[in-house]
């Protein structure tokens, strides 16, 4: 299906890092954008910072909260007409062993980083099918593909957040809904900076390429996913721009 221009994009974590990067790109691309995030402060500032590139919505929002996604996406719907591509960054990543994790930590950690994403899907796939299509890009992690010391809980999530796109690639589909997964490599993010100096390091070592990434590193596969004809083959995939420390 071809993607109508300027399309509606809903972005989730959009106030900061690869989120921002890539609702930076789609403003460039003319797009309308609807912003949602819990950190109300930091969407304005992005918002602020694309003024008058495109038509812009801010939504404060909670991915794990169903009530919360449900209304958003409505809110989307009545504000821009539809949804056409839905970008589900947001996340949360904290390091520690399983040893010593809270079951709360590991609660948290799978409502926001895959129950979210369940979230976003469940209530703006209808309306994408109504419209006759849509793209969803879902931002898994490299993590998810080969795990990660401390990380347990956020490698547990993005496992699942790259078998749920390829199970609801296969129902979306037939309704001209492309459902892919993008796996970045560490990226300097705020997320990442959170994470121990020795962590990084050793990561730092294991990648062929020497470095992370930069979130408008991750932008254009993005782009890619939503674009018309370039995305059009791409169903349930996951691409990895991650500075080669996996390959599939
Ligand atoms: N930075 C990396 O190295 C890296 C690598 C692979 C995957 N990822 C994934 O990329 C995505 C973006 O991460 P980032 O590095 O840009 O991190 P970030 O911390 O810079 O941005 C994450 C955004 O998600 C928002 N958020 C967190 N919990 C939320 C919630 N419950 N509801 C709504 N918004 C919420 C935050 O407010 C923040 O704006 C995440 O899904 C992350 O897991 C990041």
């Amino acid at each position: 299906m071809s993607t109508p221009h300027p399309r509606t994009v809903l972005i989730t974590g959009a106030a900061s890092g690869i989120g921002a990067a890539i609702a930076e790109a789609f403003a460039r691309e003319g797009d309308r954008l609807a912003l949602a995030d819990r950190d109300t402060e930091r969407l304005r500032a992005l918002a602020e910072r694309l003024q008058g590139a495109a038509a812009v919505t801010l939504h404060p929002l909670d991915v794990a909260d169903a009530d919360q996604v449900e209304r958003t996406v409505e809110e989307v719907v009545r504000a821009h007409g539809g949804v056409d591509v839905l970008v589900n960054s947001a996340g949360i990543l904290t390091e520690v062993p399983l040893t010593e994790m809270d079951p709360g930590v590991w609660d948290e950690t799978i409502a926001v980083d895959l129950r979210g994403v369940f979230l976003s899907c469940r209530y703006a796939l209808p309306h994408m099918i109504g419209r006759g299509g849509g793209r969803i890009v879902n931002i898994a992690s490299q993590l998810g593909q080969k795990g990660g010391e401390g990380l347990t809980h956020y490698s547990a999530a993005k496992a699942g957040v790259i078998g749920f796109t390829k199970a609801l690639a296969r129902e979306a589909a037939p309704h001209n809904v492309l459902v892919n997964a993008i796996a970045p490599g560490p990226v300097e993010t705020p997320m990442v900076d959170g994470l121990s100096s020795d962590w990084k390091r050793a990561k730092r070592a294991e990648l062929p390429l020497g470095r992370f990434g930069r979130p408008e590193e991750i932008a254009p596969t993005v782009l890619l996913l939503a674009s018309d004809p370039g995305g059009n083959l791409y169903v349930g995939q996951t691409l990895g721009p991650n500075s080669g420390d996996v390959m599939v």
